[in-house]
């Protein structure tokens, strides 16, 4: 099955081709996965191994316009920047947007706005990719619902099916060969205490892409095959903490899924290895820090940098020992 074969079983119809507004704007956030996906069972359609629990940081993510322009191809800035056509970047965008344009009839001016640092593992293709397709769907107008949404950006990033909520958000692997029901959807639970602090080691690109070093660990580590039956694991413990406010429960089932998917990362060939001297030196003064009894944990995406996990509580002592973070609220 094609990405382009899922598009025409959403629309049902020809995909309507003309614009009601001037412009499509829409803001997505990005998320950050308690437990990860890690891991492909269609790499065509991006439908996951496994099911994946993230939580939305409210006001962190990607603000995109999209204008239509009178050229036969499409321009995207990203930050202020003008993105080279070239670029993976700009291609892959592109090769998204060919999926609703299937005559190339029109071409857009893209204007993408990240308050996160691109590329080094703070999800910003789940927030892009999110925040693209509901600007696509302002701009024709073609009033998908949120669920249908998250289906179309999964074809640009697996990620990304989760950042149409905010708050905690499920995305359900499915076994559909089609991926139809490989959906997200949010949890009606709240948890305003909650506090995710970003530690940043590094803002460079990350050496090997997300998409990359997944398909070469599930080819290659033998750690994988134990990797669904962890999440599945973690999944139900991470929904217990959620329901009971466990925060030990749910800071500790996080930081163990994030370090067991880098362990089986660890495990391919050639290994993929997203720890810099600085990432490990952190995870250490966090363990130190728990030693002393203080409820601190972290997560780790494909990038260097950690996302600290803590209560509001504990926020002066987090900002005592890491001067450096980035502290968001994830519920109003
Ligand atoms: O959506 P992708 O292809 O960028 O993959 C994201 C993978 C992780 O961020 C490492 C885990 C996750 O669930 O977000």
């Amino acid at each position: 099955m094609k990405k382009s074969d899922v598009v025409q079983a959403i629309f049902r119809q020809p995909i309507p081709q003309d614009p009601k507004h001037e412009k499509g704007l829409a803001f997505a956030p990005t998320n950050i996965a308690l437990v990860k996906y890690w891991g492909k069972r269609d790499v065509e359609l991006n439908l996951p191994v496994t099911s994946s629990l993230s939580i939305a940081l409210l006001d962190k993510g990607a603000m995109t316009t999209i204008t239509l322009q009178d050229q036969a191809y499409d321009t995207v800035v990203l930050n202020n920047q003008a993105i080279p056509a070239h670029s993976e970047f700009a291609k892959r965008i592109s090769q998204f947007l060919d999926l609703f344009r299937p005559e190339k009839k029109w071409h857009v001016h893209i204007d993408i706005k990240m308050n996160i640092p691109a590329a080094a593992g703070l999800a910003s293709s789940a927030c892009g990719f999110a925040s693209l397709m509901s600007a696509l769907n302002d701009l024709f107008n073609w009033q998908l619902t949120l669920r249908q949404l998250s289906i179309l950006a999964r074809l640009g990033s697996g990620s990304a099916a989760r950042s149409f909520w905010t708050g905690f958000v499920e995305w359900h692997a499915g076994v559909q060969p089609d991926g139809m029901d490989s959906v997200a959807e949010p949890l009606a639970i709240e948890w305003p205490m909650l506090r995710v602090g970003l530690l940043t080691m590094s803002e460079k690109q990350k050496p090997i892409s997300s998409r990359e070093a997944m398909q070469r660990t599930v080819d290659s580590s033998i750690l994988y095959s134990a990797w669904p039956k962890k999440v599945m694991q973690d999944l139900a413990i991470l929904k217990q903490a959620l329901h009971t406010k466990n925060f030990s429960l749910l800071g500790g089932t996080a930081e163990s899924n994030a370090l067991t998917m880098h362990a089986t990362m660890l495990a391919s060939w050639p290994a993929v290895c997203y720890f810099l001297p600085e990432t490990i030196a952190a995870m250490h003064q966090i363990w130190a820090l728990r030693q002393q009894g203080m409820e601190l944990y972290f997560t780790q995406d494909a990038g260097p940098n950690l996302k600290l996990l803590f209560l509001e509580t504990d926020t002066h002592h987090v900002k005592a020992n890491f001067p450096t973070v980035e502290i968001v609220k994830v519920f109003e």
